[in-house]
């Protein structure tokens, strides 16, 4: 681990286009409401992406909850009580700054315009930045507006009349359902501090420029963990996640040289924050958050305490203290760290002449783990014993057949898409009883009874996990 900030790292694809082309042909990701026109910053998963986003989820959660004693998980409501959103602080200040040029009426967050990306929070307030640096249009080069803040939490009606009272908000974050059930979970499940709750939901942002594919969108999920502590313990287990984290990354294959941890300033921390870092990762389009870990202080539990009138006070029986837990939160999004790792483990390699491109996704992460593939397909004998094989393998296994095409091509195929392993089944394995397994990243085969393929797969997937 490093958390040195480099800034020479080339990114692991240097074209976004390339990843977009390649999600978008084989049913990663598509535009939403295509035929229409498409709709910006939604994006919709196909076959391919939503499995990989599935498995993104699940071994977030096999590492955030599965495997620990002292997380346990919730999925509370996209829709809630009102006011929690003025509680938690975002009606007052959940908000990007907002410029509009004069002339053609085109709007920007400000700190994305070419020559106020380096802006600090303080400049970022400032009403005369936009004079001050001389910013105008980059469309039509016209006068720019002085910044007002923009709020970007969705307003939607619950119930039939469209009135003031009615107003309710689509979540901008999972985390304060996890705030306002502290009590239920804690006392339901029977936690001590320091305990943390977990959840994967969609949370919703209008945000003002969306944009690098599914990276910054406006309905996104995210998976967020909210860890409740001691007050004097709240320092040290903040510097504890931090390496969890990272190390969650490296395990499912992104390369240490191409993430970085960057600590916010004192004037940039959200208004909760007493200290965040941001895991941050080499994308195509520049170093971005991947995941903030925050030290989030008492400040949710106390404002919900002091504007619900309910006490979320913890008592810990050893010490026979009352006191508000502080919390340390992880932070992150399955689309983005989906996106993270489709960038990071595409690869193009000359093969005999022809450049073959493959996905070294990790096999947990893989859409498909397995294909199964005939060398005859004209051979019914052949064609029968794969679907026998497939049908075992479906039993435990995200397993595809395909007898589209040439073997070269159907290996470049799988290999496009991630699959670690194809299996092929040809004439000799109607005497021998045995199959081919061939590797997606050594493209080394092995022979294997047709019996002991499922097995031999799901051995070489214990093995990747280790
Ligand atoms: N509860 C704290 C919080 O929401 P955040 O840094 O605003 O913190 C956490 O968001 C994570 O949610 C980000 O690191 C990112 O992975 C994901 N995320 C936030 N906004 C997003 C967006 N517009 N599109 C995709 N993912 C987003």
């Amino acid at each position: 681990m490093t958390a040195k900030a480099v800034d020479d790292v080339a990114p692991a694809v240097p074209e976004l286009e390339t990843i977009v082309s390649l999600a978008k042909r084989r049913g990663f990701v598509y535009p939403s409401s295509d035929i229409y026109g498409g709709i910006n910053a939604v994006w919709d998963y196909g076959p391919l992406g939503v499995e990989l986003k599935n498995n993104v989820k699940r071994a977030w959660w096999k590492a955030m909850v599965q495997e620990r004693d002292d997380i346990v998980g919730l999925d509370a409501g996209i829709l809630m009580h009102p006011q929690v959103w003025i509680t938690s602080g975002h009606v007052g200040s959940f908000s990007d700054p907002l410029v509009e040029c004069q002339t053609d009426h085109r709007r920007f967050r400000l700190d994305e315009l070419p020559g106020a990306e380096n802006l600090t929070a303080t400049d970022i307030r400032d009403p005369t930045i936009v004079q001050r640096l001389g910013l105008t249009c980059p469309v039509d080069g016209g006068p720019l507006s002085a910044p007002r803040r923009f709020n970007l939490m969705f307003k939607t009606f619950m119930g039939p009349v469209e009135d003031d009272a009615a107003v309710i908000y689509l979540r901008p974050e999972t985390a304060q359902g996890s705030y306002v059930n502290f009590k239920n979970v804690q006392q339901s499940s029977r936690k001590k501090l320091p305990f943390g709750i977990a959840q994967i939901g969609k949370s919703f942002r209008n945000e003002i420029s969306p944009g690098n594919f599914v990276f910054r969108m406006r309905e996104f999920e995210q998976m967020e963990m909210q860890y409740f502590v001691r007050p004097d313990d709240a320092a040290r287990i903040f510097e504890e996640w931090l390496p969890r984290r990272w190390d969650w990354y490296t395990h499912y294959g992104v390369a240490p040289a191409r993430l970085r941890f960057r600590e916010h300033a004192p004037d940039e921390l959200a208004h909760y924050a007493k200290k965040a870092i941001d895991v941050e990762y080499r994308f195509p389009f520049g170093w971005k958050e991947l995941e903030g870990i925050h030290n989030r202080g008492d400040f949710d539990l106390s404002r919900h305490q002091a504007e619900s009138g309910a006490n979320l006070e913890y008592f810990d029986p050893a010490t026979e203290e009352h006191f508000i837990p502080w919390i340390v939160e992880t932070a992150g999004g399955p689309d983005r760290a989906a996106f993270t790792f489709l960038i990071d483990s595409y690869r193009e390699e000359d093969v005999r002449g022809e450049t073959r491109v493959s996905l070294a996704l990790h096999p947990d992460l893989a859409p498909y783990k397995v294909a199964v593939l005939p060398l005859l397909k004209k051979r019914p004998e052949i064609v029968e014993l794969c679907h026998r094989l497939l049908k075992d393998l479906k039993q435990d296994l995200m397993a595809v057949y395909d007898d589209t095409a040439a073997i070269g091509k159907l290996y470049r195929r799988q290999d496009e898409i991630g699959t670690p392993w194809c299996v092929t089944v040809d004439v000799d394995s109607l005497e021998d009883l045995a199959a081919t397994i061939r590797d997606r990243d050594s493209m080394t085969q092995e022979r294997v009874p047709i019996e002991g393929v499922k097995r031999a797969i799901l051995d070489r997937m214990a093995a990747a996990r280790a």
